[in-house]
């Protein structure tokens, strides 16, 4: 399977949110991810369901809608009725991730769960079967524009032999931190998908800088 770039509308600038879904929708990029914070999860708040209405409006791609609210189950239906293709919550974040999943699959969504950088694989081996993404945090969620967390590519490995002895279908999808160094060795060590931020929003041509990361070759990455 092509890898998927998901460029991370947190680093727009909201000012000219128009402008940028739709650089988005010109662009290479299949997703757009989407942050929501609670103030509560994490140290910070995003946006709500206003914010989302506009910027689904202006989309014409996939949404993929990162929830990193506490109790998600809450609010799940809410974020499916409002345009989102996949919903990810955080496993740290409930008590009932497989009634989650089950929820998501209901409102006929891609379900997935982002596990924060110290959360390790192996507790999802009991549910890896019954999702379509998991979200490895690869920096602490919360903002945008942080330093990559290295220790992410074992873990994308070990991911990846969970995901095949499960015959599970899930995506790896990467947070936080991806750039165009890092992008090429992401992908060697087994990631479906990249977010990307900063990476995005803060180049001078995002459409080429979105450009160049879809384009990634992995079979012609050496080192
Ligand atoms: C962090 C968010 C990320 C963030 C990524 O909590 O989940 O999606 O927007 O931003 P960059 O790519 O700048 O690290
Ligand atoms: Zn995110």
């Amino acid at each position: 399977m092509a890898h998927i770039i998901a460029p991370s509308i947190l680093a727009a600038d909201f000012g000219r949110i128009n402008e940028e879904v739709e650089m988005v929708n010109q662009s290479e990029a299949k997703w757009l991810h989407i942050d929501v914070m609670d103030g509560r999860f994490v140290p910070n708040i995003s946006f709500g369901f206003p914010v989302l209405k506009a910027i689904n409006a202006a989309n014409s791609g996939f949404l993929d809608t990162h929830l990193m609210i506490e109790e998600p189950e809450k609010y799940i239906d809410q974020f499916a009725d409002y345009g989102s293709d996949c919903i990810t919550f955080h496993l740290e974040a409930t008590r009932h991730a497989h009634r989650a999943i089950q929820q998501i699959k209901a409102k006929g969504k891609m379900a997935g769960i982002a596990l924060n950088p110290h959360t390790s694989i192996h507790l999802l081996a009991d549910i890896i079967a019954e999702l379509d993404l998991v979200c490895l945090m690869s920096v602490n969620p919360g903002f945008g524009g942080q330093k990559f967390i290295e220790q992410t590519y074992s873990k994308i490995k070990a991911l990846k032999m969970l995901i095949k002895q499960q015959n599970s279908k899930a995506l790896i999808e990467i947070d936080g931190g991806v750039n165009l160094e890092n992008a090429p060795l992401l992908l060697k060590a087994g990631a479906d998908v990249l977010v990307a931020g900063s990476t995005v929003f803060k180049s001078e041509n995002p459409i080429a800088t979105i450009s160049a990361l879809n384009s990634i070759q992995i079979n012609t990455i050496t080192s």
